[in-house]
């Protein structure tokens, strides 16, 4: 599965983390690699494996000058495609310093995201059409998040249509529910309403779509339409007449740590003030699925110890007997620790041997099958993984929508689970 990852380009780190040349760099672990990310002097990114090619000292500790990181130690320099650009330690007449070439991964950074590609392919694939970052920066914000378990947990979360009517809900819902949506629909209430979803999956080029229908009227359903795109993205069915959509980057860490890159778009216009407000502090009970400005521990230099968030499996989340049983079902206040909750304390990577999978977890099934199948076939027979030559692919939209009871799904939404640029459709 790890060589099937390095087949996709990283969404890694915000530009605005290395915001200025020769800013300071930043410690980075990614598919259990530890590398330094840096910004050079014309302004390009470089990510470098973390021990310097000499003897082994941590490039963190680099001097990021004139174009090139300088180990500490003994003054080597490196540059961002790893080449060894001065080794004041050694006679002028040495020759070493070409013949070193030091682990550096491509950066390429789109609309304020820096990608990575640690993969085979030279030149690299194209980045995927992901609509949330190719859309300008005013009209999607990102947030990030640490989460301590293995990424392919977090992401069976977001697709698993039943756990909102649980671990997300609120006592009484029916009363609260215009105060935890900012928009007024008969969606939510037609999801509060029936907890057992009937869900259904077709493949896509790549991933595989994924619905989940509940009874709305007499004679139509109420289908909530999710997305899985190769290797870790999800996005999540959206609400109201002009919809923002919001899903995630499950980005490895580790087998045991996960890069939550969390977004949220609009496909034609730039978000409010009103909607960023929400999306980055919290409002008056709407809880975000980001995580707050003002949710994190003090930035520690471990990589992405910018990250880990203040409610965590040392503090039970947060967890607050009294308000599960007077107000949340959970008790732990806000939608992602909701989740951390559950997801964390299933162990870094939950035994799967003693699971029993249930009807509402088809989606779950059908994405493990693929990304199974996907590693097999391409570590049997080379074949390259869904979508990763093919980036127009990955232009999809989640959907959700009201469709007569004799209609089947998969037509009914089509239209509305394309991404035309410019074009946005009114969900239920
Ligand atoms: S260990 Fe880096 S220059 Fe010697
Ligand atoms: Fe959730």
């Amino acid at each position: 599965m790890g060589n099937l990852l390095r087949h996709y380009w990283q969404p890694v780190l915000l530009s605005n983390e290395l915001p200025e040349p020769d800013s300071g760099p930043l410690r980075v672990r990614l598919l259990g690699e530890d590398l330094v990310a840096f910004r050079d002097s014309s302004g390009r990114l470089g990510l470098l494996g973390n021990h310097c090619p000499h003897r082994g000292a941590s490039l963190f500790f680099g001097r990021n000058e004139e174009n090139g990181l300088r180990c500490v130690y003994h003054g080597w320099k490196l540059d961002v495609s790893g080449a060894c650009v001065d080794m004041p330690s050694e006679p002028p007449e040495s020759s070493l310093k070409d013949k070193i070439r030091h682990t550096a991964y491509p950066v390429v950074e789109r609309n304020g995201v820096a990608w990575v590609y640690m993969g085979p392919q030279r030149p690299a694939p194209p980045l995927p059409a992901v609509e949330w970052n190719l859309v300008p920066p005013e009209q999607c914000y990102v947030s990030v998040r640490g989460q301590q378990n293995n990424w392919v947990q977090a992401l069976e979360g977001e697709i698993d249509p039943s756990h909102a009517g649980f671990l997300h809900a609120w006592l009484n819902e029916d009363e609260n529910i215009n105060n935890f949506l900012p928009i007024a629909s008969r969606g939510p209430l037609y999801r509060a309403r029936d907890r057992h979803p009937r869900v259904e999956t077709a493949d896509t080029d790549a991933g595989v779509t994924i619905a989940a229908r509940r009874n709305a009227e007499e004679d139509s359903y109420y289908w909530r339409i999710y997305q899985f795109l190769f290797p870790f993205y999800t996005v999540i069915p959206p609400y109201g007449a002009d919809p923002t959509f919001t899903g995630h980057a499950w980005v490895p860490i580790d087998d045991e740590q996960v890069l939550a890159l969390c977004f949220t778009y609009h496909p034609v216009r730039p978000l409010t003030d009103a909607e960023l407000n929400t999306l980055r502090q919290g409002l008056h009970g709407v809880e975000s699925v980001h995580a707050s400005v003002d949710a994190f521990l003090p930035p520690s230099s471990e990589p992405f110890g910018r990250w880990r968030p203040k409610q965590n499996r040392e503090n039970l989340y947060g967890m607050d007997r009294e308000a599960q049983r007077t107000m949340r079902y959970s008790g732990v206040p806000g939608v992602w620790p909701q989740d951390s909750a559950c997801q964390e304390t299933m162990g870094p990577i939950v035994d799967r041997g003693h699971e029993h999978l249930a009807s509402t977890d088809t989606g779950i099934i059908r994405v493990r099958r693929r990304l199974i199948a996907a590693a097999n076939a391409l570590r049997e027979e080379g074949v390259l993984p869904p979508g990763s030559q093919a980036p127009e692919s990955f232009r999809v939209r989640s959907a959700s929508l009201v469709l007569p009871r004799t209609d089947p799904w998969l037509a009914g939404a089509a239209e509305v689970l394309t991404a035309p640029p410019g074009v946005n459709f009114a969900a239920a």
